[in-house]
């Protein structure tokens, strides 16, 4: 035995007894078989069995890393949330990337929307923000998610993806011919987590000291460029280096080139948001910069990875409802629905104390609640009353909402979102097209007409449904799509 041998710690099991023997079963003689008395091996058989916790049902595929936002402009008039209250403040952030429709072992350089799942531990509790790469969305009202998303994930008889069940789902649903313009196009495939913007995508609303509130969007732009993949480049890509995203973000933050976003917000007074062009809570739409200029706001530097991926990246958890005071919700039915989805998602996924590892825990403050026990829970509160009223000094309200009331009227109702006055699923799909490049709407119409082509040959109406909705968009548009699917489908 050498020197550094001796040093070495034993081995143990859990219960962090002395192993003996890490290589060789305990059997009933020589070639016998194994007996029930080698704990260590039944140990370990069962510790393995259990390595697994349900993968997230969508954005199962990502990675994540810390690091630090900084604010560089004075939106005190805004916004009462202390993190945001001084030019130069800092707060540390954990930001999880994801890929939308593919299992935990699936290919990063796909074409799917990305996940920008942001965490702030700021001093008045964590704030998490969970956006997309996209500033829209496939749908409006959360009462369709669980079908749109089935129609994205795997067939319940083929067990693959149908474009069958996508170009049905979407041609019946003309509020997704924004994103899908959008996710066909050279955006469609970012090159890397670093290389793409970030998007809150909803509206939510900001309150300042005096109760005045504020509807706002997030923007994030990549201080690194914008860089896509085609098609092709993917294809290949996601089969060379499947993990290339998560590579590319640890390898860069492990040679100290940490990627850094400009945060951007816009800014709409309450009073403007029943008479503006377009509904301002629809999650389909954006509101066009010329209205909402984007003021700049801070930086996020990404700069530290987690040590180990299961325990922060996994175990991660984010919530659209985790709020700090002068920052809260809108009226957006696709928010509003969230609200219940995550934390519901985390219970089941992580269990009842996922809010107490280390990655979800508040770091600038700490929880005070009375909510105890359950699975793995940890003893924390030690011998701390578990109630509230009480006299022993325990913690109490402040009395204050986090954010401002807003008005409602009318009945309740299963109702259709409200229409404002250029409202209609169509008008900005088709601006974003006519604002492509012609090389881009070229590579958006193959990239389209190859999808839809795939559609089974005796299903027809689904096709022409589908194409309808992008001619509504813009003619020229429709045109071209229905010649490349025509010529691929005669092919077929
Ligand atoms: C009503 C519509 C939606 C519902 C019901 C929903 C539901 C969910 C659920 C259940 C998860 C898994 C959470 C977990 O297991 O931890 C998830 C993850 C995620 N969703 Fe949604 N989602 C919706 C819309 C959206 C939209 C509109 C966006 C972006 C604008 C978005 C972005 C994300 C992201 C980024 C994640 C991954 C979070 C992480 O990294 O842990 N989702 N969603």
């Amino acid at each position: 035995m050498t020197t550094q041998d001796e040093l070495r710690p034993t081995l143990t099991t859990e219960s962090g007894a002395p192993v003996a023997d890490n290589q060789n079963t305990e059997t009933a003689g020589v070639g016998g078989p194994a007996l029930i008395q080698d704990q260590l091996l039944f140990e370990k058989l069962a510790h393995f069995n259990r390595e697994r916790i349900p993968e997230r049902v969508v954005h199962a595929r990502g990675a994540g890393a810390y690091g630090t936002f900084t604010v560089t402009a004075d939106v005190t008039a805004y916004t009462r949330a202390k993190f945001l209250s001084e030019v130069g403040k800092q707060t540390e952030t954990f930001l999880r990337f994801s890929t939308v429709a593919g299992n935990l072992g699936a290919a990063d350089a796909v074409r799917d929307p990305r996940g920008w799942a942001l965490k702030f531990y700021t001093e008045e509790g964590n704030y998490d923000l969970v956006g997309n790469n996209t500033p829209v969305f496939f749908i409006k009202d959360a009462i369709k998610f669980p079908d749109f998303i089935h129609t994205q994930k795997r067939d319940p008889y083929t067990g693959s993806q149908e474009a069958d069940n996508v170009w049905d789902f979407w041609s019946l649903s003309p509020e997704s011919t924004h994103q899908v313009t959008w996710l066909f196009g050279d955006r469609g495939i970012p090159a890397s987590y670093r290389h793409m913007d970030g998007f809150g995508s909803h509206t939510f609303q900001w309150e300042n000291e005096a109760g005045e509130y504020f509807w706002v969007k997030y923007h994030f732009k990549t201080d690194q460029g914008i860089r896509n993949l085609t098609q092709d480049e993917a294809n290949r890509l996601a089969g060379e280096d499947p993990d290339s995203h998560q590579r590319d973000l640890r390898e860069s933050i492990e040679r100290g080139d940490f990627p850094t976003w400009t945060v951007q917000v816009q800014i709409m007074p309450a009073a403007d948001a029943a008479t503006y062009r377009f509904n301002p809570f629809d999650l389909t739409k954006v509101w066009p910069h010329a209205d909402y200029p984007p003021i700049e706001i801070g930086k996020l530097e990404l700069n530290r990875n987690p040590d180990n991926v299961f325990a922060e990246v996994e175990q991660s958890i984010f919530s659209p409802g985790h709020f700090v005071p002068g920052i809260g919700p809108s009226p957006d039915k696709m928010l509003q629905g969230r609200l219940f989805a995550y934390p519901d998602a985390h219970r089941y996924r992580v269990g009842i104390n996922a809010d107490h590892l280390p990655v979800n825990r508040p770091h600038a403050t700490e929880a005070r609640t009375n909510g105890r026990d359950g699975h793995l829970y940890d003893g924390r509160h030690g011998r701390r009353k578990n109630y509230e009223p009480n006299s022993f000094g325990g913690p109490v309200q402040t009395g204050r909402p986090l954010w401002a009331a807003v008005p409602v009227n009318g009945l309740t109702g299963n109702h259709v979102a409200p229409v404002h006055a250029e409202d209609d699923d169509f008008v900005q799909a088709g601006n974003l097209y006519r604002l492509m490049g012609e090389d881009e709407k070229q590579r958006l119409v193959a990239n389209l007409g190859g999808f839809i082509a795939k559609v089974s040959a005796d299903r027809d109406d689904i096709v022409e449904r589908a194409i309808e909705n992008f001619r509504r968009a813009d003619a020229d548009y429709g045109r071209r799509l229905e010649e490349t699917v025509r010529e691929l489908r005669k092919q077929k």
